[in-house]
């Protein structure tokens, strides 16, 4: 098939590559010029683990095309993917400008008699029925268009084996042609097929990022309970995650959540209940909790660093394996301990360009996490960054000027801390002194 992609972030990028590592022929629309050569010249933009290599094996194989036109990609196209970004508007609204504009290029330029448009891009219910009222306004005669909804469910970091291997392919829509073209294109995909109509396709993902958000923010509230109480987190956690109705997965509790689609989902999810007059007391309670878990991180610091101002800060991406850093719980807690005028020396594998291109001199930067620690009073941990597991312990406390760790992401064994002699502030778990 010849498949069209508009827009090439996370979810756009990775599932051109995948589809035109299947044999067909992609092409993907952006609107930067400048963007658009370095993708031609096999740069993806976006840090993702194996995206370069399966980009550059495509590109070498004229299997994927990069333009900022739109009439050629789109006259020829089978299957048209729009997945461009929804940001939150001020208010928490999902901003849907670029999805209607693209749409209304998309129409303008049908060629074939029959082309599926189907969206990627996480977009409130209603929004493909309004995609599918531009595209009939707009398009040329004897050309015919049918509208689907295929949510992506990949993680950042992960991306690659996600798009693969998903748990499920989910195809809403209200057309049979676009729902067995839809289930063709995605035949060498794993996972189980989830076949409906355009309003539950929407609901779907907004309902799973708001779920796993929940579960995140529940082990957080959990953390909060133990803190108080003396009990272990982590042990409360796999004891209820035995539970085959609960599971251990997704409540990892920590700085709280963050990244491009989280936060933003939640907030597109109250926004969306507000409308129709539901109370959405439950989503509500989700982000205040991650806004409390960050806080009370960052209070554990300021509270137990009197006096002491150096920290040396490993972890800036909201997660491991990326150099993201929207929506970074490192980015309250940066700004929260330059306030109390902390002087913050960082490390992080990816994403330090991305926290200098914020911060500038307010940070010192390194490329050596364990430069970062040296004349440190303490190490803070941000981001469970696999290098950070198993780093060498006895030589981070020969270099800090005090032993002291706070780890945001429960990385480190407390019994262990203890017998090396360092005073270690975990999350939902007794400080060892
Ligand atoms: C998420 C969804 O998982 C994915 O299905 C969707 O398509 C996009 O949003 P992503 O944002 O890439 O993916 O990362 P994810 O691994 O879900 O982590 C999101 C945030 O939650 C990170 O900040 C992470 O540190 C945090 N998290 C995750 C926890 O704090 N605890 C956990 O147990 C899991």
């Amino acid at each position: 098939m010849t498949i069209t992609f508009i827009g090439h972030g996370y979810v756009g990028l990775v599932t051109a590559c995948v589809f035109a590592d299947f044999g067909n022929k992609v092409w993907v629309i952006g609107h930067t010029p400048e963007k658009i050569n370095r993708l031609k010249n096999g740069d993806p933009i976006i840090y993702e683990p194996g995206l370069k290599e399966l980009l550059l094996k495509n590109l070498n194989a004229k299997r994927i095309h990069f333009t900022s036109e739109y009439t050629t990609p789109i006259g020829e196209s089978d299957v048209v993917f729009i997945a461009v970004g929804t940001p939150p508007k001020k208010n928490g609204e999902a901003d849907l400008s670029t999805v209607f504009a693209v749409a209304e290029k998309v129409s303008q330029n049908l060629e074939k008699k029959i082309t599926i448009v189907s969206c990627k891009s996480t977009v409130p219910v209603g929004t493909n029925a309004r995609i599918e009222k531009i595209l009939n306004k707009l398009k040329p005669k004897k050309t015919h268009v049918a509208v689907a909804s295929c949510p992506e469910f990949l993680r950042e970091g992960t991306a690659i084996y996600d798009s693969l291997n998903p748990d499920r392919v989910v195809i809403g829509s209200d057309s049979d042609r676009a729902k067995n073209i839809l289930m063709q294109l995605h035949k060498p995909i794993d996972g189980k097929r989830v076949i409906t109509d355009l309003a539950s396709a929407e609901l779907i993902k907004y309902t799973s990022n708001a779920m796993l958000a929940t579960k995140i923010s529940f082990a957080n509230l959990i953390s909060f309970y133990c803190e108080k109480t003396g009990a272990d987190v982590e042990k409360v956690l796999d004891a209820v995650g035995l539970d085959k109705r609960i599971g251990r997965i997704f409540m990892d509790p920590g700085v709280g959540y963050g990244g491009s689609c989280f936060p933003k989902d939640v907030k597109a999810l109250i926004k969306i209940g507000q409308a129709l007059n539901l109370d959405t007391t439950l989503l509500d309670a989700v982000e205040r909790v991650n806004a409390i878990a960050k806080e009370n991180f960052a209070r554990k610091i300021i509270d137990v660093m009197k006096g002491e101002k150096n920290l040396a800060i490993w972890g800036l991406s909201f997660k491991p394996n990326t150099d993201d850093i929207r929506e970074a719980p490192s980015l309250f807690v940066l700004n929260r301990l330059l306030e109390q005028k902390f002087s913050l020396s960082v490390y992080d594998p990816a994403a330090t360009s991305n926290i200098n291109n914020l911060f500038g001199s307010k940070l010192i930067y390194f490329d050596d996490p364990y430069e970062a620690v040296k004349n440190s009073s303490a190490l803070v941990v941000l981001t469970e960054w696999n290098e950070f597991k198993q780093a060498d312990l006895r030589k981070i406390k020969s270099l800090l000027k005090k032993p002291i760790v706070f780890d945001g992401r429960n990385i480190y064994d407390p019994a262990l801390m203890k017998g090396l002699g360092f005073s270690y502030y975990s999350i939902g778990r007794q400080p060892t002194r």
